[in-house]
């Protein structure tokens, strides 16, 4: 079986490396067409694969046609790749607010999948909200559940407008994760904790804390009154970010990129 890839930069990289610790498909299968000489160099080697320059050759038999490419890129690939798709394949497309229909309409085919991943699938812990239009072969579209499942947690919708609400989320959501934890540590470390313990507190409570919601299934603000006691240390720091409007800024922040995600599909 070939899978191939066009654009072989993180993501793809994180989905080839869960593609091949789960020996879904072997080194000499998976096809990846990338411009930049150094990365197909790093893929070739790291990972025995074929990393290639030319985009109609990687995708030349392959099962799925992984389009892991900017936004900006989809109609350069698009031109290239379209009348060169034959009916057995299925387009698969990780690239945030390219919409079905645009897709269908660039590549002039009408098998593709719509995938919404993020980063922590570079170590099996991703989160992945995907659709796929009607024409997709069943056989596809468990090949692609198995491929998903590699990454770490997927989640298949039927309706496509919770992929720009999933970018939002989910796909973006590292970023804000990360900058919470950063701005812990140099809390940790303003306070006068030296920044390897504050690291390892930060990390430990964020995980912790994600952890305990998903193993006791508990709604989180029954989890925060159980750390909150009467005029105590933590109600001190809770209030602060009431004050500082964290919460609302979370829903902001979240709401922003959902609407941008829908501003790309309109291009
Ligand atoms: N990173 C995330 O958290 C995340 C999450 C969900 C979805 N996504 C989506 O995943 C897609 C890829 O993201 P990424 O972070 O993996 O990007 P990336 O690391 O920049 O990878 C894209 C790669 O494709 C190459 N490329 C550009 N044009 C090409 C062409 N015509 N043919 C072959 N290769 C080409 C790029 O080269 P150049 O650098 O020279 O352009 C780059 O090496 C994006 O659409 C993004 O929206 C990303």
């Amino acid at each position: 079986m070939r899978l191939s890839f066009i654009g072989g930069g993180t993501m793809a990289e994180a989905i080839i490396g869960g593609i091949l610790e789960a020996q879904i498909a072997v080194p000499k299968e998976i096809w990846v067409g990338e411009v930049v000489k150094s990365r197909r160099e790093y893929l070739s080697s790291t990972y025995g694969i074929n990393a290639i320059d030319n985009n109609i050759e990687a995708i030349n038999e392959s099962e799925l046609i992984v389009l892991s490419i900017k936004p900006q890129d989809v109609s350069s690939v698009s031109q290239v790749i379209q009348n060169r798709i034959s009916n057995h394949q299925t387009v698969v497309s990780i690239i945030a607010g390219a919409t079905i229909n645009t897709l269908m309409e660039s590549t002039g085919h009408s098998k593709i999948i719509r995938i919404m991943p993020n980063t922590p699938a570079q170590i099996g812990s991703g989160m992945s909200v995907w659709t796929a239009s009607d024409d997709v072969d069943a056989s596809h579209i468990e090949l692609t559940k198995t491929i998903l499942s590699t990454i770490g947690e997927e989640i298949y919708v039927y309706e496509e407008k919770y992929l720009d609400m999933s970018t939002g989320l989910s796909a973006s959501g590292p970023a804000y994760v990360f900058l919470i934890i950063e701005a812990l540590i140099d809390a940790g470390v303003y306070v006068g904790l030296p920044r390897d313990m504050a690291r390892k507190l930060a990390l430990q409570t964020v995980y912790g804390s994600a952890k305990l919601v998903m193993e006791t299934g508990r709604h989180p603000g029954e989890l925060k009154d159980m750390v909150v006691s009467p005029g105590g240390t933590t109600a001190e720091g809770v209030q602060v970010l009431e004050k500082y409007s964290v919460p609302a800024a979370l829903v902001e922040a979240v709401n922003s990129a959902y609407l941008k995600s829908i501003r790309l599909g309109e291009k």
